[in-house]
């Protein structure tokens, strides 16, 4: 069954979530210890971006170019206001072609929209978006889970994760070495991994 692109219910709640989602919690750590891999003015794909703060709008400070994908055009569009040298493609994460590949892949807070049958593909649509030695910024749940809640402005979202061994294995299978699998808060993982295929 093909579960439909969590993205289309945030343009329902665009402007309400880009207001709450105002400050930091982990990322900006997190995008340091990314930022130590990368040379100065790489390409990152940001995957998930929803309105650029606070992923994108960080990593533009420190000068990196910045494409991110959402399902929400209408956080697409407040991107786009608010940070205007990043570009936007608006799509499904688990569909959506590109015809680029980039020095690296962030997703925060996207994957876990996404059902456990597609997250094996999505580490392989990770890979394939990375040039090798590319380095991947991923977070996931920190155990097997799924279900559904309207926690986010009342809007019923769905939310999964598998087993962290399972990320392992795909990883491993997808040609990826991890570098780090942290927790940065309760029940959720940060991975950063390297393409060598
Ligand atoms: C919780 S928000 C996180 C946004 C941003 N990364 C952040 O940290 O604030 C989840 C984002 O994933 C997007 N999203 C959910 N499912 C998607 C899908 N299947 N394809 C594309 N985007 C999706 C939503 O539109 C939303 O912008």
């Amino acid at each position: 069954m093909t579960v439909e692109n969590e993205g289309k219910k945030y343009d329902l709640i665009a402007s309400a979530y880009a207001e709450i989602r105002n400050s930091f919690a982990t990322e900006q750590q997190y995008l340091d210890l990314l930022m130590n891999y990368l040379k100065p003015n790489s390409h990152i794909l940001d995957i998930g971006c929803g309105s650029g703060f606070p992923i994108a709008s960080y990593l533009l400070q420190h000068e990196f170019q910045i494409t991110g994908i959402d399902g929400s055009k209408e956080l697409l569009k407040i991107a786009k206001i608010k940070y205007p040298p990043m570009k936007t493609v608006c799509g499904d994460i688990r569909t959506l072609e590109l015809n680029e590949k980039f020095d690296a892949v962030v997703e925060w807070w996207c994957l876990f929209h996404i059902p456990q049958q597609d997250h094996e593909k999505m580490i392989l649509r990770f890979a394939n978006w990375l040039k090798p030695n590319g380095i991947l910024e991923f977070t996931t749940g920190d155990q097997e889970y799924e279900g559904k809640n309207s926690n986010m402005l009342n809007q019923e979202l769905s939310f999964y994760s598998l087993d962290p061994k399972q990320y392992e294995k795909y990883l491993h299978n997808a040609g990826f070495k991890i570098l780090l699998c942290e927790s940065d808060q309760d029940q959720h993982l940060v991975w950063i991994a390297k393409y060598e295929p």
